[in-house]
């Protein structure tokens, strides 16, 4: 694996101390005097997801942001600096290619941003699957795939890479709530399958942060009965290799090959509502899932929006668990102003409203998650 250090003296203490971290984490360290030395480097050229590192000097900041920009970006950046202005970190990070650390903690900080880069050090085992089923449209499906896929990657004692997988292929929201631009184009894998190789993965790959990856489609007119499942299920075999988790969020329209995606899950989420006619979609897909014969242990039902009294109690929740008895339930607080701000926001809600309690609800939800794919 190697990694390209941009430095005009080698021999400087600090390009010596970032080549030893670089070299502690299995990287292979060469050598570019500047930006233009390094697109006339051969290795660099030839290297599917190069690793750059640009320790601060002059004209650093703009050439590794204008390097992680670059479309379609190749590179990852890590740009190391004591200090950087908001604006340009912004520009950085938006490049969805860059990242910038301290030096104080550098030997931490870069072990962590480039543990996110799949393609420079692959997952040692295929990912585990967990899928969001909703029982029927606006019940917060995509929502729960985003915290899950959130609290997943970020936890503190075991950060997983993660990456969340739009199968709404017409019209999905989930890029949209991480604020993220979609560049799974299906179409495109469609239409010449042969085609889809590790390249072709990273330039469908939206970076929300080094260790959460999102495959969401652009706005396209794509039937799903133009998408042959083999394509679907190749793609997916494809980034599993990169993935410690993918994290599916799943179209309410029935299609044969969701009951695949379903059966090859290691934990599946069935969402629903509480309303009374809620309810019972979601006991009707439950019956669906029943035919599947998914283990008990991974399935869990997530009832969402749920109506709470003045002290923020769930109301009726008994009545709401009776039918899934026998069933892992959670039951999810209705909270649409925080809900609806990290929407807007386009964030998430771990990190708007960590202490709401419908962010707590959705964190015990993403414990299952993590539990029964034994993913901890
Ligand atoms: N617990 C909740 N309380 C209140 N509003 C919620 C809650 N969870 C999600 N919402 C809101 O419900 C709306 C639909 O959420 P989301 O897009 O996640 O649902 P979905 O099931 O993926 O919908 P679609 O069928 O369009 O894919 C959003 O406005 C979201 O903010
Ligand atoms: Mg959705």
């Amino acid at each position: 694996m190697n990694c390209f250090l941009i430095a005009a003296d080698r021999g400087e203490a600090r390009v010596q101390a970032l080549a030893r971290l670089a070299q502690g984490l299995g990287y292979t360290v060469l050598y570019a005097a500047d930006f233009a030395a390094l697109h006339r480097n051969r290795a660099f050229m030839e290297a599917r997801r190069p690793l750059v590192l640009v320790p601060e000097g002059q004209g650093a900041t703009e050439g590794a942001i204008q390097l992680a920009r670059m479309e379609p970006s190749r590179a990852f950046v890590v740009y190391v600096a004591e200090a950087l202005a908001p604006d340009l970190y912004k520009s950085l990070v938006r490049s969805q290619s860059g990242e910038w650390i301290g030096w104080d903690n550098a030997a931490q900080e870069l072990r962590d941003v480039t543990k996110g880069l799949g393609a420079t050090e692959p997952a040692d085992r295929n990912a585990r699957i967990v899928s969001f089923l909703p029982s029927k449209g606006g019940v917060g499906n995509t929502t729960l795939t985003v915290e899950t896929g959130i609290r997943l990657s970020s936890q503190r004692k075991q950060p997983l890479r993660v990456a969340l997988l739009d199968l709404n292929l017409q019209g999905g929201t989930l890029a949209d709530a991480l604020d993220v631009e979609p560049r799974f184009d299906i179409g495109e894998i469609v239409a010449q399958p042969e085609r889809l190789d590790e390249q072709l993965v990273d330039v469908f790959t939206s970076r929300h942060t080094p260790r959460l990856d999102i495959f969401a489609c652009p706005p396209r007119h794509i039937a799903f009965g133009d998408v042959p499942p083999a394509i679907l299920f190749t793609f997916i075999d494809t980034i599993a290799r990169r993935y410690e988790a993918i994290l599916m969020d799943l179209p309410k329209v029935w299609v044969p090959w969701i009951d695949n995606i379903l059966q090859g899950s290691d934990a599946v989420v069935v969402c629903g509502g509480a309303t009374v006619p809620a309810l019972r979609v979601l006991t009707q897909s439950l019956a669906h899932l029943d035919t599947l014969e998914i283990p008990a242990e991974r399935l869990a039902v997530a009832v969402n929006a749920c109506e709470t009294d003045l002290l923020g109690r769930i109301t009726n929740q008994a009545q709401i668990e009776r039918p899934l008895s026998g069933r892992s339930v959670f039951c999810l607080r209705r909270d649409p102003a925080t809900a609806n701000g990290a929407l807007d926001a386009g964030r998430s809600l771990f990190e708007i409203a960590p202490n709401a309690r419908l962010t707590h609800d959705i964190g015990r939800l993403a414990e299952w998650c993590g539990t029964a794919a034994k993913l901890a």
